[in-house]
């Protein structure tokens, strides 16, 4: 039984020295220390030992105990150290690394650029103003004299939602709106989405437009090219030009086209500018008399001028973008460069 007990220690303490973690360390001192353990169960031929050697086996199994036990307490204090050291270290802050930057949104370039419009416009005293973009036809087309043949009126070119309902091809259906409900003195900007079907490089089915219109007393075409002219200046710079072409629409009379010299080349002529040294921004006129009527304006009374312009192909003016669709895919890549 003396030989049991020493071997009994002599595995014991193997066992316990090689144990990686508190848990199978705990299991160790079950098997061998328990009520039902290994010691024990040794204990238990102490019936068959003479009586005289029952003293010195009964002092050898203390030993053996107490050997036990103390592998498994310094055991345990060395396994508890070691999973400090270890939390300590993998849960230290390393001040040295380098900081992470939660990435920033900003506006659209189309927006930038609207809002820098808006802007030069608002310090003139106009106000801004908004319309829906499903759009009935009597807004965009019938109550801005363009009649029912007209070919801009065609599926080809207007994406219509239902009879009657279009999505809107311009601003300009916002212009009566705003006359419906306000008496002149009117001064607004309207920026706007609008819709054509068209598609190409200089072509988007849906694109942007900033409306102007201005209805007082006595406003004449000078008021118009003058603000336009104080408008390019702002913003293209002072050294740009402006030139006005006479064109047609059926909402104003007379009509233009406005061009500015090529902010590329300064006029000289280049592929941008498509060797005209030109490039055209907007369209305009005086407002039309059989628009006020529509408006339930006193024509007699009340002259105005209207505008609207490309948001759109300013912003290609004005970062060099080669395509209309940049603007549109929503590439971080090219709309992190403004
Ligand atoms: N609505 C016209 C277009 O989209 C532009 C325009 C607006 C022309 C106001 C004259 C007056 O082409």
């Amino acid at each position: 039984m003396k030989d049991q007990l020493e071997a009994l220690r002599g595995a014991a303490l193997e066992e316990i020295a090689q144990t990686a973690d508190l848990r199978v360390l705990e299991d160790a001192r079950v098997k061998y220390l328990g009520r039902k353990g290994r010691v024990t169960e040794i204990l238990r031929g102490l019936a068959q030992v003479p009586a005289e050697e029952r003293p010195a086996i009964g002092q050898i199994a203390n030993a053996v105990k107490e050997a036990i036990g103390t592998a498994i307490d310094a055991r345990k204090a060395g396994l508890e150290a070691e999973a400090e050291a270890h939390r300590a270290s993998s849960e230290a802050v390393d001040l040295s690394l380098p900081g992470r930057h939660p990435r920033r949104g900003h506006m659209h370039v189309i927006n930038q650029v609207t809002d820098e419009i808006l802007d030069i416009f608002f310090e003139l005293g106009f106000q801004v103003a908004a319309g829906p973009d499903v759009e009935t036809e009597y807004y965009n087309f019938d109550s801005l004299n363009i009649r029912p043949d007209h070919p801009a009126r065609d599926s080809h070119d207007t994406f219509f939602v239902k009879p009657g309902v279009v999505l809107r091809t311009h601003t300009s259906p916002v212009q009566m709106r705003v006359m419906e409900r306000t008496q002149p003195p009117v001064a607004v900007v309207v920026p706007g989405r609008v819709y054509r079907v068209d598609y190409d490089a200089s072509h988007s089915p849906m694109f942007n437009q900033i409306e102007g219109l201005l209805v007082d007393e006595g406003i004449t075409f000078a008021d118009l090219k003058g603000t336009l002219l104080m408008f390019i200046h702002r913003f293209f710079g002072k050294d740009t030009k402006m030139r006005l072409r006479p064109s047609f629409f059926p909402f104003t009379e007379p009509s233009a086209e406005v061009d500015i010299s090529c902010t590329v080349c300064k006029g000289q002529g280049c592929r941008v500018c498509k060797n005209s040294g030109w490039l055209e921004i907007l369209g305009c006129g005086m407002v039309n008399p059989e628009v006020f009527k529509y408006a339930k304006y006193d024509y007699g009374k009340y002259t105005g001028y209207a505008f609207g312009l490309g948001v759109d192909r300013i912003a290609m003016l004005r970062h060099a973008i080669t395509s209309i669709s940049h603007l549109y895919e929503n590439d971080l890549r090219f709309l992190e460069q403004f």
